[in-house]
């Protein structure tokens, strides 16, 4: 029999269970892959595959464990790796690495300083590898250099500057074509994204429409963004799905232009998205996946595209995940810790209102040399302004 102390200790616990924070992208090859189901990681393979068989567990030693609030992750295109924010509770600043063809992880250490890793949106940027990050109205970059093994020496976020958008703006951010786009930022007419040129480190004075051809504007509304990759290079489109999820609109920032989409079947405001470059995935807050598929240049496909679920990753059953992480950390033996967290109805009822976790603005690194027009064009005029001062 335990005795009372150990009893009073095992209760104790119960209370602080984390609930596992689950996220979704893709590796290099575009196959899904699904972190922190139930404490395991999936690879659900091609999309062709999306709706047969089962997804193959990758979970290996050296993972987070998925227990973070907001967790995020991003494809590092170029590189085939995957970085992890807010993947593990008890440190919230290191970035988690997942080097998807070797299959290993590994874990960098990050250094904050004045950036607030519970609060923020970020991109990764597809050319530079660089993490840009909004938090509390300031913006600051993290340079992941060429990762897919952690470096034994600590990064740093570095503070760029104050956004112009004031400190209250939560924010709704997507790369495409090496500029940050915010959407539904105060003061900016509907439909119009605030932009921020990576190359240029410089926030454009004025916003760019985005209008949809029947002459309507994307809502001024908060939401979720996923950008769409390319075989190769910069994004050039990217998912917008407000928190009502009345529909997906996809903007196009080459030609300027939105198409209105169906929205998500699941409309859950506390869903995250991953984009691959012929799907949009829907992680919902229950740890439910559905896909909705894309066909660029396509809009008569892309209107009467509909949301499939996706089925092949098992929902995630919140208590054993929880009880199960929580009992792990805590040294409660994990069929003790199981017994507990069936037994408490508190718990169940808990569960089905986790945090899940953030799929990501899914993003990544290429060469230098497979710029967009717009970014080899800016790139020339880079060139030619250091010509000049030669
Ligand atoms: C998670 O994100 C939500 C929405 O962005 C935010 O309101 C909340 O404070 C975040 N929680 C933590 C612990 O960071
Ligand atoms: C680790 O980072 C240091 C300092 O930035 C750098 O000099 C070194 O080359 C890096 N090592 C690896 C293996 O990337
Ligand atoms: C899109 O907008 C940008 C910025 O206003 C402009 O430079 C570009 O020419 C526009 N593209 C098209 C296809 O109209
Ligand atoms: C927990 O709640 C469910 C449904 O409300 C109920 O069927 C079950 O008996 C409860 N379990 C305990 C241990 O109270």
């Amino acid at each position: 029999m335990f005795s009372i102390p150990t009893l009073v200790s095992l209760f104790l616990a119960v209370p602080t269970l984390v609930l596992s924070s689950p996220c979704v992208t893709f590796d290099a090859d575009f196959n899904l892959l699904a972190f922190g189901f139930d404490g395991k990681d999936w690879n659900a393979g091609t999309q062709d595959t999306w709706t047969t068989g089962s997804a193959t567990d990758i979970t290996t030693t050296g993972r987070p464990p998925f227990d973070g609030t907001n967790t995020t992750c991003y494809l590092a295109q170029f590189f085939n790796a995957v970085y992890i924010m807010n993947g593990d509770a008890s440190n919230p600043s290191a970035v988690h690495i997942y080097d998807a063809a070797a299959k290993s992880w590994s874990t960098q250490a990050v250094t904050t300083g004045t950036f607030d890793p519970s609060s923020f949106d970020a991109i990764l940027d597809h050319d530079t590898n660089v993490f840009y990050a909004l938090s509390h109205g300031e913006l600051f970059f993290l340079n992941m250099d060429d990762l897919k093994v952690a470096n034994s020496t600590a990064m740093a976020w570095t503070d760029v500057e104050k956004s112009p958008y004031g400190a209250d703006y939560q924010p709704v951010m997507a790369l495409a074509s090496n500029h940050i786009h915010f959407l539904n930022v105060p003061d900016t007419p509907a439909g119009d994204a605030q932009i921020f040129v990576i190359h240029f480190s410089f926030f454009q004075p004025a916003p760019q429409p985005y209008p949809l051809s029947d002459g309507s504007a994307i809502p001024a509304t908060h939401g979720q963004t996923a950008s769409f990759f390319q075989a190769s290079g910069v994004q050039q489109e990217f998912a917008f799905i407000p928190d009502d999820g009345s529909a997906t609109y996809v903007i196009d920032v080459l030609t300027n232009t939105t198409q209105k989409l169906a929205g998500p079947t699941t409309k859950d405001s506390k869903a995250t998205y991953a984009a691959s470059i012929t799907a949009l995935v829907e992680l919902d807050s229950t740890g439910a996946l559905s896909f909705l598929p894309y066909k660029q240049g396509d809009d008569s496909a892309n209107t009467a595209a509909t949301w499939t679920k996706l089925s092949k990753v098992a929902v995630p059953s919140s208590v054993s995940a929880s009880s199960g992480t929580s009992a792990t950390k805590s040294g409660v033996p994990t069929a003790v810790a199981t017994n507990l967290a069936g037994g408490a109805n508190a718990t169940n009822s808990a569960a089905s209102g986790k945090s899940t976790g953030g799929a990501s603005q899914a993003s990544g690194a290429s060469s230098l040399g497979s710029h967009g027009t717009s970014a080899g064009m800016m790139l020339a005029g880079v060139l030619a302004f250091f010509a000049f001062l030669l």
